[in-house]
């Protein structure tokens, strides 16, 4: 398995107006597979598209597809992998999305309307023998992080959107946080060479 972070996530806010998180794009490659996680949305198309370019490939040639969870700001561009299976947790079936406003939650539908093959997660699994599934509920209800054993970047540590930032991480490790989900990740990146978080720039974690 081989690792690239093609797109860093951030976050654009004009209060009032502009509420655009952006998430960071990972490509993963595995004998045949072509795998991305957390594809993004319409902000980040672009950065997307030319990382494609660069490698030769089109949105066809994506294998797979993982979401952390079910957020437009991750999974607004899913729509554009026909050719995918994309891997989610089984409670995104759970939610009723029309409520989730007039324009938004047709996004939402519209999105899922274009998955054409879905895999449910359930957390334990081991995707392509080389990464860990698992359950971390805390943020959404579907939501998972990623384990990844990498040739290139030795193990990856993807804790999904229950760590958006290093400001995050830091808080968690100096103890200004507590909960389940400071733990966990506190836990987890003892066990990592790399943090790649959601919306900040990744972490080379010392061990
Ligand atoms: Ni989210």
């Amino acid at each position: 398995m081989r690792l690239e972070i093609f797109v860093v996530g951030g976050n654009l806010n004009v209060p009032g107006v502009v509420v655009a998180p952006y998430s960071t794009i990972v490509y993963m490659e595995h004998e045949d597979k072509k795998i991305l996680v957390d594809p993004g949305s319409f902000v980040t198309h672009q950065a997307l598209e030319k990382k494609l370019m660069e490698k030769g490939l089109t949105r066809l040639d994506i294998t797979d597809v993982l979401l952390t969870h079910f957020h437009l700001d991750h999974a607004y561009s899913t729509r554009y992998f026909e050719n995918a299976t994309i891997y989610v947790h089984e409670n995104y079936e759970k939610k009723d999305y029309e409520k989730f406003g007039d324009i938004v939650g047709k996004e939402y539908m519209d999105t899922l309307k274009s998955w054409k093959s879905v895999k449910k997660l359930r957390g334990g699994e081991k995707l392509f023998e080389k990464i860990e599934v698992l359950h971390t509920p805390w943020h959404a209800r579907e939501h998972v992080s990623f384990i990844v054993e990498t040739e290139n970047l030795g193990k990856v540590f993807l804790p999904g959107d229950i760590c958006f930032t290093k400001l995050d991480y830091y808080e968690m490790v100096k103890g200004y946080r507590e909960g389940a989900s400071s733990e966990f990740c506190v836990d987890k990146a003892q066990e990592v060479d790399l943090i790649v978080f959601t919306h900040d720039e990744p972490l080379v974690v010392k061990r």
